[in-house]
């Protein structure tokens, strides 16, 4: 079965991100064939800083190295290094009504948000289409913001093949991240645009500082506390052991712990967590070629798959193929 998915470079990955995402990615590794690339070209619609896109792309790399990804089982790869998707974005665009994408919610809220309504941003769905098809991938995991992109991939396949009569494109299924919703500092979701994010590489004196920041209400330290709504639990029970976990539990039922050894102690799992990987990413960092290297060879393998079904497309389809031009 291959898994594919696409995570976008245009900003430092948080807690959220990991929790969300990246860690089911990484482990999915063991058990399937997995591509997952940096989608810089999706990027190019919201990070307009050539400086700032390099450093994002380069980012994500690492962060996927660094949190466990092996990139001797998995492929990671820059979406930019396969151009076909360009190719087979245009190709999906004709047989698109635009109608479809008039109701893609997630461009309705980038408007809503200011965004610049461009052509890109407008078309971002066919882009991520094209991503899927192009490696005839069987299941996408994403979050739930992105499962009507998945359906629309999956209505732009159906289009393609029957406008083509033909089965060259493969129906894709979206898999839900089944992680729970992981709020940030403040209770709400986290998320880089309510600006209450856990940074998955600072340094870990100011993630420790970070997480002495999220809020909790105002129970007195002697008083018994209810875990089940406290942000500092709700992330702790997504990254302790279950012992720890029932152990924590307790001590919030019993009274006469404070929220301040609440979070010391989620301070202390973080940095199980993250200390190790932190340190991982300190020397892929100081090794750019490596990095480099990991990029470009999973690429190229990325976009022979990507070549293979493209002769495919534009055959079904009657743009000339190299097949053609022997005829
Ligand atoms: N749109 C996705 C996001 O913002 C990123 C993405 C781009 C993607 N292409 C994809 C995800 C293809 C899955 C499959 O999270």
């Amino acid at each position: 079965m291959r898994v594919l998915s696409g995570v976008q470079s245009s900003g430092r990955l948080h807690l959220g991100n990991y929790l969300g995402a990246m860690k089911q990615h990484i482990e999915a590794q063991e058990a399937h064939e997995c591509f997952y690339f940096i989608a810089n070209y999706h990027s190019l619609t919201t990070v307009t800083e050539p400086d700032r896109l390099r450093a994002y792309t380069r980012d994500v790399a690492l962060d996927y190295l660094a949190l466990g990804l092996d990139p001797e089982t998995a492929c990671l790869f820059r979406q930019t290094d396969v151009p076909e998707v360009t190719e087979l974005t245009w190709i999906l665009s004709t047989v698109t009504g635009k109608g479809l994408l008039e109701r893609a919610t997630s461009y309705k809220d980038k408007i809503a948000k200011g965004l610049q309504a461009s052509m890109g941003l407008f078309s971002y769905p066919i882009l991520m289409a094209a991503d899927i098809l192009i490696y005839r991938s069987d299941v996408v995991p994403v979050g739930k913001d992105q499962v009507q992109h998945i359906e629309m991939a999956q209505d732009m396949a159906a289009s393609f093949n029957h406008m083509f009569e033909c089965e060259v494109l493969k129906r894709p299924e979206a898999k839900l991240n089944e992680a729970m919703i992981v709020p940030g500092v403040d209770g709400q979701k986290m998320s880089k645009s309510y600006g209450n994010t856990v940074e998955l590489f600072d340094s870990s004196k100011a993630t420790r500082k970070r997480i002495m920041s999220i809020k909790t209400d105002s129970t007195p330290l002697e008083a018994a506390k209810d875990p089940e709504t406290c942000n500092v639990f709700a992330i702790y029970r997504l990254l302790a052991a279950p012992a720890e976990v029932r152990g924590l539990e307790a001590q919030y039922r019993a009274g006469g712990m404070g929220y301040g050894e609440a979070k010391k102690q989620l301070a202390e799992v973080v940095e199980r967590v993250l200390g190790p990987a932190r340190e991982r990413r300190r020397r892929l960092e100081a090794d750019p070629d490596y990095v480099e290297d990991v990029l470009r060879a999973a690429g190229e393998k990325a976009r022979g798959v990507a070549q293979g079904v493209m002769e495919d497309v534009r055959s079904a389809c009657g743009l000339i193929t190299a097949k053609d031009t022997h005829r």
